[in-house]
């Protein structure tokens, strides 16, 4: 069976870049209290019309072109995002169209954090049954439409930045080379834990007056939880990467963990033993872009020279749902 790899990477990040003193000017909070808790100085948002759909299809272009192909040589879009353009249809076929490709499959991907490597597996498994020959995989958020930007939200508000990152996979000849393995799980029970209620099916009418004056369409967060479950989850995915593959800890060359709170990444990066220099952050530029958080970091450290041929790179989310999991890749 041929494995996969990722052939190029794109990002589009959109120019307005707020600060957390410019957040003091809309909540309580400080710049302060945001750097301690979470690392984070300064997140994009995105302009008006400015959507998942269209910064997904600007960094999958980029994407194309790094992977040195042309947009009709992709055979299939996979799109991971919670913040699609709308309800439905998914932001895939209009990513399609606004590339203009032909009629090829789109799938989107609702699995947050994890969307990227949920949406990645997919990709890796088309290539390997050689279903298809080059499948996009686009992660892009637009969370600054959906957070409240108020007291009342701000424990949510501070963390989320807008972004997305894209990759074009094929397959690959080199045996040693490519997606070794992903690992994928989710524990359903904490879905409430990190959540956006409503609108809602299960809800008659989906939507509520009162459920918008209670702030019900905005994200909520056990964050003490979240914080609990991710830094046993994430150790725990990487480990179990490596030992699928006969590897230890020191044979990592570079540990591309999810961007949800810097204090998260140093506790799994110091609990496992990895140096800081191996580990690839961009919370303190971009907060937590969610599915699209990976393959931006993917492009800064190929940017900074850190992402070379040859390198063993371990890949972890946590995230809502609660879902997490783990990639192991030769780049
Ligand atoms: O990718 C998705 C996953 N998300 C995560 O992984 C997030 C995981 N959780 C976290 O990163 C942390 O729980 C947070 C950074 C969200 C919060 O840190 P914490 O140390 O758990 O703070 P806390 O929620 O216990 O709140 C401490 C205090 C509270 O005030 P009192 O009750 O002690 O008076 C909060 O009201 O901080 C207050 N607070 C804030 N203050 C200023 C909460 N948010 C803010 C804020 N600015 N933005």
């Amino acid at each position: 069976m041929k494995r996969s790899r990722i052939l190029g990477v794109g990002r589009y990040l959109p120019e307005k870049v707020v600060t957390n003193v410019d957040l003091e000017k809309l909540m309580d909070t400080s710049d302060e209290w945001i750097r301690q808790r979470t690392g984070i100085e300064q997140r994009r948002f995105a302009a008006e019309n400015e959507g998942a759909a269209l910064m997904g299809t600007k960094a999958a272009e980029e994407a194309i072109r790094r992977a040195g192909l042309k947009k009709e040589d992709i055979d299939f879009i996979i799109f991971a995002t919670l913040s699609p353009d709308y309800n439905f249809p998914g932001s895939g076929v209009l990513v399609q169209d606004m590339l203009g490709i032909d009629t090829i499959g789109a799938l989107d991907v609702r699995n947050q954090c994890t969307g990227f490597l949920y949406g990645l597996s997919v990709a890796d498994q088309y290539i390997r049954t050689e279903t298809f020959k080059h499948v996009l995989v686009i992660g892009s958020e637009v969370h600054s439409t959906g957070i409240e930007l108020a007291t009342r939200g701000r424990d949510v508000a501070v963390l989320f930045g807008d972004g997305a990152g894209a990759v074009v996979v094929g397959p690959v000849d080199d045996e040693k080379k490519g997606i070794l393995s992903i690992h994928l799980h989710a524990e359903g029970k904490y879905a409430k834990d990190l959540w956006v209620e409503a609108p809602g099916s299960v809800y008659h009418p989906r939507l509520t007056h009162e459920m918008l004056d209670q702030g019900k369409h905005y994200p909520k967060m056990n964050g003490r939880n979240v914080f609990k479950h991710a830094v046993t989850r994430m150790p725990e995915a990487i480990m179990e990467a490596l030992n699928a593959n006969g590897y230890q800890i020191p044979d990592i060359d570079l540990l591309v963990p999810h961007q949800a709170n810097m204090r998260i990444n140093e506790y799994v990066s110091g609990v496992l033993g990895i140096p800081p220099e191996k580990v690839v952050h961009n919370i303190q530029k971009y907060g937590n872009t969610t599915a699209a958080t990976i393959p931006l970091c993917l492009y800064d450290a190929l940017e900074d020279g850190r992402l070379k041929p040859g390198a063993l790179v371990c890949v972890a989310a946590f995230g809502a749902g609660f879902t997490w999991a783990s990639a192991l890749i030769r780049w």
